[in-house]
């Protein structure tokens, strides 16, 4: 990695199949800042098995996600791209940190709260240690900037308090980072249930990447929206939340204004506004699934690229780990 360049980290699981919440609230940018940063991005696949995995899925599910991250533009030879598996020191410094981390600190994460209410059968303790993991990928690597969608803006700010109790105990061991959270598409809600985040727990709210045009357009016709007699494409989150959704999504994927898209639409109504916010997402996805297809078709060249990745990985992590293993009192080997 060049040593003048700052630093990011993010990661995203590999439990289920890559949606335009995660494009249009963190891909894009990672992509966008390979250039500028030394970017590290990671398939977390031991953070996706805190929900139970059926194991052949979750090995096909990493593989597709890792080739749909290489098809939306993360460059192997411009940024490091593993599986988090693949380097074992993520597991060692999560443990250390889960010593540094409060019970009620992880008491009020929004996401375990949720998690736990919709998983209540499997409330386990690598659920509730779930954001000492998070910490330890983002911290391994000594991140300056951790680019993620909103829901995950609380993970880092507790990665941050853990940066700050480690360092004032033991010193400057690490870097404090900031969430990186885009100014649009920071939270894209779901098609059908314009409430939640679109995520593939709604699936029918839910575009994948991998959708096909018919598919894409199909979910964005039924996209709910409201029955405001007039049908007027207008911004207004608290009473109009379908509109304001596609509104949402229009808005990352053109590039223009809420004034701009209203003007646009002026008089048209949600017939002509559904199929055009369809059409802009199928054609910005079109060039994404061609290529991950393409890519998945071999396995080889994919497996070169994670192994490389690791390799990378692993000697940045390892130096890191050796560090806190000293501080903390961990006799060397
Ligand atoms: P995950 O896998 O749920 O999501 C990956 C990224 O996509 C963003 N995202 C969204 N953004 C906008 N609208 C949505 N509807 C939407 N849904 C998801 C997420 O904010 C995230 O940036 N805990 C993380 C993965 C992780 C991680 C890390 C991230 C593990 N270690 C270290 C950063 C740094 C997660 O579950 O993301």
């Amino acid at each position: 990695m060049e040593t003048n360049k700052k630093v990011i980290f993010s990661g995203i699981q590999p439990s289920g199949a890559l949606h335009l919440g995660n494009y249009l609230g963190a891909l894009r940018n990672w992509v966008a800042l390979q250039d500028e940063y030394n970017c590290v991005y990671c398939v977390v696949d031991e953070h996706a098995i805190t929900v139970r995995q059926d194991p052949a899925a979750l090995r096909r599910q990493t593989l597709e996600l890792f080739a749909q991250l290489v098809a939306c533009g993360i460059d192997p030879e411009k940024s490091i791209l593993f599986i988090q598996s693949h380097v074992p020191a993520h597991a060692e410094l999560a443990w250390v940190l889960n010593c540094y981390t409060m019970f009620g600190e992880l008491s009020r994460m929004t996401q375990f709260k949720d998690k736990s209410a919709k998983h209540a059968d499997n409330v386990n303790a690598g659920l509730f240690t779930y954001p000492s993991l998070m910490a330890a990928d983002i911290m391994l690597y000594q991140a300056d900037l951790v680019p993620v969608g909103e829901d995950q803006k609380q993970h880092v700010e507790l990665t941050r308090n853990i940066v700050q109790r480690f360092n004032g105990i033991y010193g400057d061991v690490f870097t404090m980072p900031d969430a990186y959270i885009p100014k649009v598409g920071a939270r894209v809600m779901s098609l059908n249930q314009p409430d939640s985040k679109m995520s593939k727990s709604i699936p029918e709210g839910c575009v994948y990447l991998m959708d096909s045009p018919d598919e894409i357009m199909r979910k964005f016709k039924r996209a709910i929206t409201d029955s405001d007699t007039e049908r007027c494409v207008r911004y207004d989150r608290a009473n109009k939340p379908g509109v304001a959704t596609l509104i949402d999504i229009y808005a990352a994927v053109t590039g223009k204004s809420y004034e701009q898209i209203e003007e646009e639409f002026a008089g048209k109504g949600y017939g002509a506004f559904k199929p055009a916010v369809g059409e802009a997402v199928v054609e910005l996805l079109r060039p994404l699934r061609e290529e991950a297809t393409r890519l998945l078709a071999d396995k080889a060249y994919l497996e070169g690229l994670y192994r490389a990745g690791a390799e990378k990985a692993a000697s940045i992590a390892q130096r890191t780990l050796r560090k806190v293993h000293k501080k903390v009192g961990f006799l060397p080997r």
